[in-house]
């Protein structure tokens, strides 16, 4: 179907008169010929690229195959810049920033010249932010992912970024040097690309794939791989006819992309960061999205894709064994079929060709990988709105487990005790972590996973149940029950437990509970009174006071729903 009305850029470009002369004088000094101007489709392509943010660090190679396919199909492309945020190096927390990003996004897009939009995301919270930005304005969109890097190589061992957590265990204890340690980051890190496990990275680009916002085959392909670059100028193609077919984002982002998102997140053992994000996506573009929905939608699919952290391979054994359509496949009989994808046709028709090469990367919903995958939310006196846990990367035998808590009121008490042999604790112990929260840290920082004390370790205890307010990495694992909401710092009831007390966590019940009596609870919030970070200005300020809790996506307030794509008044 073609669409017949004029494209919005006809209201800079298509303008007789002075307006017109400066939208496109200006232009033509980059050497644009005049035929540019004639109504055709302009794509804008939103790059993240930048040196800061490695795993994005080859996004202009991409940006120049989406040109040419954009060309190639008639199009006008315009590549610009948005705000990057690189996982391994923003301080507190890249996830402060995700929707300050999302906000230049939105801006950048409907301030601007553009009828179609090309994403280019990579690491983390780069494909969120562009999501959630891309969805306040609603124009015809497609997402290209980065792809993951190649797998390591280490003394003879595949590693990749779940390594990082048990190479600091090891250091901890003596059994690898700092030498060693060097040597091993140049042997992880070996190609262009974002992480090379299942997480968080990964995650959002097969969140992208089943929402139906990328052409087949988006999540896997690595950077490296030339086909990146295939996929990307057949994106630059698409997204134009996208345009002419007015295909905007809220046709594709219906209630039963979203579902089938949370189903092909459990059969691929995605981050737990997911939910989060995809909430707040949800939140954007208007669909009714609550995070039981997650619990509910994944229950009945088993993990088929043997990936890092749940599994052992990595993201181009996915790609090698059939790709993230020979995942969708597995599901054809749980999932929407007919949810409709960015190049038209429904998501079950992209993937009726898929074929699975081998069983040991992607297992069938018979025969599956792991019986428990997905996302667990539990909830009761500790997590009144809610607390989630990855059962495909947690210990079976903690599941069901109750313990006495050991207490660190902030990071840094954590920091400064963990190690010390006089601390009071023993592998049953439940440890607690507040003040990592979205208000608290502020920004939700990654460090829910807390590392084991090392005396534990020495003694050969691997996981044990922690809990925080808090986020893990995607690439880390362990009995972890993360994002307790409301969070401590919010006054929810985490800020009030005490060393000793006993906590039960029943991960089939789906239950969190501080065995404490609420007469008891009520006295400790009279003395309770939340930190005093000292941040009075700038947009930390802003986020504190408007940061939504992390059970309703951790958005601003204001950002939820969209604005559209209309700009009423001109510049000059
Ligand atoms: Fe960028 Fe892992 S650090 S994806
Ligand atoms: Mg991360």
């Amino acid at each position: 179907m073609e669409n017949k009305k004029p494209l919005r850029s006809q209201n800079w470009f298509g303008k007789t008169g002075k307006d017109g002369f400066i939208y496109r004088a200006w232009m033509k000094n980059q050497g644009i010929p005049p035929d540019m101007f004639d109504g055709r489709p302009v794509i804008g392509i939103c790059n993240t690229w930048s040196e800061l943010t490695p795993c994005n660090a080859h996004f202009r190679d991409l940006a120049e195959s989406v040109k040419k396919g954009v060309l190639e199909a008639g199009g006008f492309p315009v590549e610009f810049p948005v705000m990057s945020l690189g996982e391994t190096l923003i301080k507190p927390t890249a996830m402060l920033y995700r929707n300050l990003a999302s906000m230049d996004v939105e801006e950048s897009i409907r301030a601007n010249p553009v009828d179609g939009v090309v994403l280019l995301c990579g690491c983390d919270k780069t494909t969120p932010s562009l999501v959630m930005g891309a969805c306040s304005v609603d124009l015809p969109t497609l997402v290209i992912s980065g792809g993951p890097m190649l797998k390591g190589h280490w003394k003879g061992k595949n590693i990749g970024t779940s390594d990082v957590w048990r190479f600091a265990e090891a250091y901890k204890l003596g059994e690898i040097s700092q030498k060693e340690f060097v040597e091993a980051e140049a042997c992880m890190a070996r190609t262009q690309g974002h992480c090379a496990v299942m997480g968080t990275a990964s995650t959002m680009a097969t969140m992208v794939e089943a929402l139906g916002l990328s052409l087949p085959n988006n999540a896997a392909i690595p950077a490296a791989d030339v086909r990146r670059k295939v996929i990307s100028q057949m994106s630059g193609r698409r997204i134009v006819e996208m345009v002419k077919e007015d295909l905007t984002l809220s046709k594709i982002l219906t209630r039963e992309a979203f579902e089938n998102a949370i189903m092909v997140n459990a059969a691929i053992g995605g981050s737990t960061n997911f939910v989060i994000h995809l909430l707040a996506i949800a939140g954007r573009i208007g669909v009714d999205l609550n995070i039981m929905d997650f619990d509910k939608y994944s229950q009945n699919v088993p993990l088929l894709a043997n990936i890092q952290p749940s599994g052992e391979h990595f993201m181009e054994d996915l790609y090698y064994s059939g790709g993230l359509p020979a995942v969708i496949k597995e599901l054809a009989g749980i999932i929407h079929n007919g949810a409709i994808t960015v190049n038209g046709k429904s998501i079950g028709d992209n993937s009726l060709e898929a074929e699975v090469y081998d069983r040991n990367i992607v297992a069938t919903l018979e025969n599956p990988f792991k019986p428990e995958s997905g996302i667990a939310v539990v909830k009761g006196n500790l997590a009144p709105n809610g607390a989630v846990l990855k059962p495909s990367a947690a210990t079976p035998a903690l599941m069901v487990h109750r313990g006495k808590a050991v207490v660190f009121e902030t990071i840094e008490d954590y920091h400064a005790r963990i190690d010390d042999p006089a601390l009071e604790v023993d592998e049953n112990s439940v440890m607690v972590l507040k003040n990592v929260g979205p208000k608290g840290y502020p920004g939700m920082a990654e460090v829910g996973n807390m590392g084991i004390p090392k005396k534990l370790l020495e003694k050969g205890v691997h996981d044990m149940v922690r809990i925080s307010d808090g986020r893990m990495s995607g690439t880390g694992f362990g009995t972890v029950v993360l994002h307790v909401s409301p969070e401590a710092a919010d006054g929810g009831t985490l800020a009030l437990v005490q060393n000793g007390d006993w906590i039960s966590l029943d991960v089939h019940q789906r239950t969190l509970n501080l065995e404490v009596s609420e007469e008891e609870l009520s006295e400790r919030r009279k003395n309770w009174k939340p930190l005093d970070l000292a941040i009075n200005r700038g947009y930390v300020n802003l986020y504190i006071k408007h940061v939504e809790q992390a059970h309703l996506g951790a958005d601003m307030d204001f950002l939820k729903g969209k604005s559209g794509s209309e700009v009423t008044r001109d510049s000059h």
